[in-house]
């Protein structure tokens, strides 16, 4: 498969009122076309930062970040569409209007935009909730719109930070499962970044490993598992063992994470 981003060596060092903080450092990352890798590390490794870089919101210190057009694609495609850990959609503009928000700026003919809107709003689930507010909404139907939006809008990468993190246990076990089979009826090249291991093991091909900060890759892990998935995977020994292997790599990050001092400025630790 070909490359689709290719991340070399990525520095992010943040000037801090204490000095300079290193956020990310060389970090590497080759995705391919059409592949879902999860990146998981300790809180405050800099996996924010890495895909606020990815997604050009913040200029990297050093390094480099390449999204691979593809050649027949249409114009005024977006480069790539963030989904956030919260649900960033606009509370003036109805379920409709929000999903078709990014065809909209791209000039796409109303009729048309409708069209792909309500298409993507039925592959969420919310098909009867077109013309509601997000104030109506519950926080996981929130999430599914914003969801919706990112994938409607047809980046050429899609890039998720944690987008169900802030979902109760059992609605973020559902959007997992949705969103398996979304991915898997659209396969979209996508960076998804998650703190759950089980998350990464059941929607990704691959996971990257970050250290604590600063954040370099520490480790990758092929998933073995077949698709189509879903939520029973996770009660199988092999997902279990997996799990396990990935935890062991990760808990010595997360223990450095909680040393005193790792949260200062470079100078200060
Ligand atoms: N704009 C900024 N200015 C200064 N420091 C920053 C800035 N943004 C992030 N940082 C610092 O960079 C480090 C990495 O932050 P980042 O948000 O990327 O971590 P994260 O891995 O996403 O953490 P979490 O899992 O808790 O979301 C942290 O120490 C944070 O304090
Ligand atoms: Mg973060």
């Amino acid at each position: 498969m070909p490359k689709k981003i290719i991340a070399d060596k990525v520095t992010k060092i943040f000037p801090t009122p204490r000095g300079q903080l290193t956020a990310v450092e060389d970090f590497s990352l080759e995705v391919e076309d059409g592949e879902f890798v999860c990146i998981v590390g300790p809180s405050g490794c800099g996996k924010s930062t890495f895909l606020r870089i990815v997604a050009g919101l913040i200029p990297a210190t050093s390094g480099n970040i390449r999204i691979v057009l593809d050649p027949d694609s249409e114009e005024g495609k977006p480069l790539n569409n963030i989904v956030f850990q919260e649900y960033a959609i606009f509370p003036w503009k109805t379920v409709k209007d929000n999903v078709a928000f990014g065809l909209e700026m791209r000039n796409v003919p109303k009729e048309e935009r409708y069209e792909i809107s309500l298409d993507w709003i039925r592959r969420v689930g919310l098909t009867g909730f077109e013309d509601c507010y997000p104030h109506e909404l519950s926080g996981g139907m929130k999430q599914r719109v914003s969801i919706a939006r990112a994938f409607a809008n047809d980046p050429e990468v899609l890039l998720m930070d944690e987008p169900l993190a802030a979902l109760d246990a059992q609605t973020r076990a559902i959007m997992q499962e949705e969103l398996v089979r979304i991915w898997e009826s659209d396969q979209k090249t996508v960076i998804y970044i998650t703190h759950s291991i089980e998350e990464s093991l059941l929607l990704g091909d691959r996971i990257v490993l970050m250290t604590a900060r600063p954040g370099r890759k520490k480790d990758s892990f092929q998933v073995p598992f077949d698709r189509p998935r879903n939520l029973s995977l996770t009660s199988t020994p092999e997902f279990a063992k997996l799990s396990y292997t990935i935890w062991e790599s990760l808990q010595v990050e997360v223990q450095r994470t909680l040393l005193v001092g790792s949260q200062s400025p470079d100078e200060c630790v």
